[in-house]
């Protein structure tokens, strides 16, 4: 059978997001079809509007969601109907290199569903990141779907779907952040902010929150920044040694991914610390920095994929902590939102106005 449902959907570059009829299909061997509760709108969700990721238009946008399983295909174990799951965008293999040698969050050959939801005329959609939530119901591989407390807030634990789960594994999984480490976060989106969270959940004791955007260092502050520095104003490479008694930080997470904000997380860093790039750049963008530089700073430069997280050990793991009230994830829900209200909350995310809206499905 075939679903006829209402999605959010972008036909080319920088249209406007439609509200269309979209074609799910039942879920078939390795599928799950899941009827969506909730789903944030991402910065990445606006990469693809603008054709930054790819060309494969038409997009089905939304992919920071949660729902109810409410069809699996004939081999599926993992999860069953009416479970209640925070959807990834990584699903391992369990068989390519990174998976076999134990390290599964590296999977290099992630799984999306194998059937194509399609628009009415019969034109294949590219959902973001396979999961394509911003839809009353969607098919994703079951491996995409990991099993929660029915009792949270999906709003709040739907977000850990994407960005703030980059955010809080950029720090605690890529940065490995350890207690009294010093901690910088260039940029306190969404993505930036839950670092900063991850950082004060680590135990870190020096957590600096900077954006160009002052209103974004208030949210830092609430979420555990011990400092915050307006890199409009200032310059915040100088500002974050100063705050680390001249020498830089353990730690620098760039949750924005522009050269020069790379370039300011590179310098800012103590000797021998860690820069995390978990900010995505566009394909147009190039780093140049003087290799003895690279050198001579020592360290590691690392990259943050999905915060490098498996989502059935990280997951379960900060819905708890959510639970106990020691990682405030109602923070990040700044308004809820209908399906028809995508563009304007691309507008509200431009402005610096929201951490994450959420659509109610
Ligand atoms: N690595 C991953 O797996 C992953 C997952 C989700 C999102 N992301 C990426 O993370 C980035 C942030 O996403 P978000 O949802 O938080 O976006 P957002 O738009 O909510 O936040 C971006 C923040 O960066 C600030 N900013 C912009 N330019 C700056 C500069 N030069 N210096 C300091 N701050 C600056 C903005 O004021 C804003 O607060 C995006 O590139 C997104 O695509 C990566
Ligand atoms: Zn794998
Ligand atoms: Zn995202």
């Amino acid at each position: 059978m075939v679903h006829k449902v209402k999605a959010a959907v972008v036909r080319s570059k920088n249209a406007d997001v439609t509200l269309e009829t979209i074609l799910v299909p039942d879920p078939g061997p390795g599928e799950a079809l899941v009827d969506i509760l909730t789903c944030g709108v991402c910065h990445t969700d606006l990469h693809y509007k603008q054709g930054a990721i790819n060309d494969d238009f038409p997009f089905l946008l939304g992919h920071e969601a949660t729902g109810v399983v409410s069809a699996v295909g004939p081999d599926v174990t993992d999860v069953a109907p009416g479970d209640r799951v925070v959807l990834n965008w990584r699903a391992v293999c369990g068989e390519c290199r990174a998976c076999r040698r134990g390290e599964p969050q590296y999977c290099f050959n992630t799984h999306n569903a194998t059937q194509k939801m399609t628009l009415e005329d019969g034109t294949e959609l590219s959902p973001a990141l396979g999961i394509g939530a911003f839809a009353e119901k969607t098919l994703v591989a079951a491996g995409q779907c990991t099993k929660v407390d029915p009792d949270a807030d999906p709003a709040a634990v739907g977000l850990l779907g994407c960005g703030v789960m980059a955010g809080i594994g950029a720090a605690i999984n890529t940065g490995n952040v350890q207690r009294g480490d010093s901690v910088a976060v260039i940029g306190c989106g969404g993505v930036g902010v839950a670092a900063v969270a991850g950082a004060a959940l680590a135990g870190a004791t020096t957590v600096i929150a900077v954006d160009i955007d002052p209103k974004k260092l208030q949210r830092a502050q609430d979420l555990g920044a011990t400092h915050t520095v307006d890199s409009s104003a200032v310059d915040p490479v100088e500002a974050i040694r100063e705050l680390t008694g001249g020498f830089g930080a353990d730690v620098v997470i760039d949750a924005v991914g522009r050269p020069e904000t790379y370039k300011q997380a590179f310098y800012a860093r103590d000797l021998a610390g860690t820069v995390v790039l978990v900010g995505v750049p566009s394909p147009e963008m190039t780093l140049e920095l003087p290799l003895l530089d690279v050198f001579g700073r020592g360290g590691s430069l690392k990259s943050s994929w999905y915060g490098d997280c498996l989502p059935s050990r990280d997951f379960p793991m900060l819905i708890s902590l959510y639970r106990q009230g020691k990682l405030d994830l109602d923070a990040f829900v700044t308004e809820r939102i209908r399906i028809d209200q995508i563009d304007e909350a691309f507008d509200k995310m431009h402005a610096g106005a929201v951490l994450r809206s959420v659509v109610e499905l």
